[in-house]
């Protein structure tokens, strides 16, 4: 997977107080970067700069799946710059997760006041500052928790369903000493056989209780004990969808019918399902608001709460602020979990969801009012939409033109992505955009995903475009060269 670093200045690794030095001057000068027109690639990428910083770096800590090295004093806008002064167009952001573009003018200004200032100095224990939050809840959701990032959101999220179940079940009585007793022992009454269903090929993290819900790839899991949590058919589509219609609506069905014979059937009871409105990391694998619908209804019919798990898809860049919005619901999701884009983690819930004592569900730094700040800044972006539309409606005829290369369009908002024939040439055409000046990452086995910035605009995409063709027909040319 490829990752960027953030990298200090070689001034500031070399000499503590050039650091300083260095950065009192680059504050000043990083509200004057200029996005760059076009990308510009002047170095094989890593080229010699960045990968002096990377065997340094391969001294202290893993640094295998790094192949960028990012300048975060030039990067700028939808471009990051790496340490060979190579300027990429950015359309993969940090695993989807800026939301409005490198030094941001509107952010640099809130990282310079004074309320910043307080908050980075003071870390609160349990530090929320939740009106950034509550301006874009999810619709029906009254609540939120705060946490650090997405596994971590989705953990939480999934104490809260089994602390829920339990009170269920318990009813008006409080804990018994059997329970208190047996927790102490992991075992029964205290700590329950309860489940947790996900679907196949989903992600939701790489923690402990996440990465048992996690289903995308197996480097993630090996080695690692795992909750013994059933697993759900997630529907496999055929594209074009609407060549397509009858089948995937059969494959829709058939899949509802599996999950609720889970729900009804699992030894261990099921406390809540867990959902991606776009399974992102497991290749981009969509579902029909139709299929979200009926899992809605399932889940409330059998008494499972269903969690919507938006760390990926959240924050607009959907053309929605939220995805599961345009599934039309009439009751909404338990509660919704975010991260990324949002710049903090937590999850929406209803307020059925609060534990009945306090501190059951609870970590030391439970929010950070600093990315609050940030959060604030960020405001709404309304071009997602547009861009997007824009960039599909031109990927869709260069499928036509080229399908040995490009297959099954598909996605909503800018959250685009195509799949490529093999792993192979997925590889290959990623590496020949990054040498035209692309920044772009891979899902699944073979797709490719779009996850620009909410800032992109027409003449980004117009960059882009120049550029793909360039390597499609490179590719072409190679592969298939009559
Ligand atoms: C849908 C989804 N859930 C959860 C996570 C885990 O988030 P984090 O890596 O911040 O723990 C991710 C990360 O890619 C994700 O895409």
């Amino acid at each position: 997977m490829l990752k960027t670093f953030a990298t200090a200045s070689r001034a500031a690794r070399t000499s503590p107080r050039s650091a300083t030095a260095f950065r009192m001057a680059t504050i000043r000068l990083l509200s004057q970067l200029v996005e760059p027109k076009e990308p510009s690639v002047t170095t094989e990428i890593p080229g010699p700069e960045s990968k002096k910083v990377l065997s340094e770096l391969a001294k202290l800590q893993d640094a295998r799946a790094a192949q960028l090295v990012g300048d975060y004093t030039q990067s700028v806008g939808n471009y990051i710059v790496d340490a060979d002064g190579n300027k990429l167009l950015d359309m993969y952001c940090q695993i989807a997760s800026i939301p409005v573009g490198y030094n941001n003018e509107a952010l640099l200004k809130a990282a310079k006041t004074d309320e910043m200032a307080i908050t980075l100095a003071n870390r609160p224990a349990m530090g929320v500052l939740e009106e950034a939050f509550m301006a874009v809840k999810p619709k029906g959701m009254e609540m939120i928790f705060t946490s650090s990032h997405g596994s971590d959101a989705n953990e939480i999220a999934f104490k809260a369903a089994f602390m829920h179940y339990a009170r269920k079940k318990r009813g008006a009585r409080g804990f018994n000493a059997q329970e208190l007793e047996s927790v102490m022992e992991n075992q029964a009454p205290g700590a329950p056989d309860l489940s947790i269903l996900s679907f196949g090929s989903s992600f939701h993290g790489r923690q402990f209780g996440s990465l048992s819900a996690t289903r995308s790839k197996a480097l993630h899991k090996l080695d690692i004990p795992a909750f013994k949590w059933p697993k759900a058919p997630f529907p496999q589509l055929r594209y074009p969808l609407d060549k397509y219609e009858a089948e995937n609506a059969a494959e829709e069905a058939r899949c509802i019918e599996e999950t609720e014979q889970i729900l009804k059937t699992n030894a261990s009871p099921i406390a809540a399902v867990i959902v991606e409105p776009i399974q992102s990391e497991g290749g981009d694998r969509h579902a029909s608001p139709r299929f979200f619908q009926e899992l809605r209804r399932i889940t409330a019919e059998n008494d499972v709460l269903l969690i919507v798990d938006e760390v990926q898809t959240g924050c607009a860049a959907t053309g929605t602020f939220w995805a599961h919005e345009q599934w039309n619901l009439q009751t909404p999701p338990d509660m919704v979990t975010f991260s990324k884009k949002m710049q903090a983690a937590g999850f929406y819930h209803t307020r059925a969801l609060v534990p009945d004592q306090a501190y059951r569900n609870f970590n030391t730094w439970m929010g950070d009012p600093s990315r609050a700040l940030i959060a604030k800044a960020i405001g709404l972006v309304q071009q997602v939409q547009e861009v997007g539309k824009y960039l599909k409606g031109h990927l869709e005829p260069l499928a036509v033109r080229y399908p040995r290369v490009i297959k099954n369009v598909r996605g909503a908002g800018t959250f685009l992505a195509f799949d490529c024939p093999t792993a192979e040439l997925r590889a290959e055409l990623l590496e020949l955009m990054k040498n035209e000046g692309v920044n772009m990452g891979g899902s699944g086995e073979t797709s490719v995903r779009f996850r620009p910035m909410l800032t992109l605009t027409k003449a980004h995409v117009n960059v882009f475009l120049t550029r793909f063709e360039s390597v499609l027909n490179k590719l072409y040319k190679k592969h298939w060269p009559q």
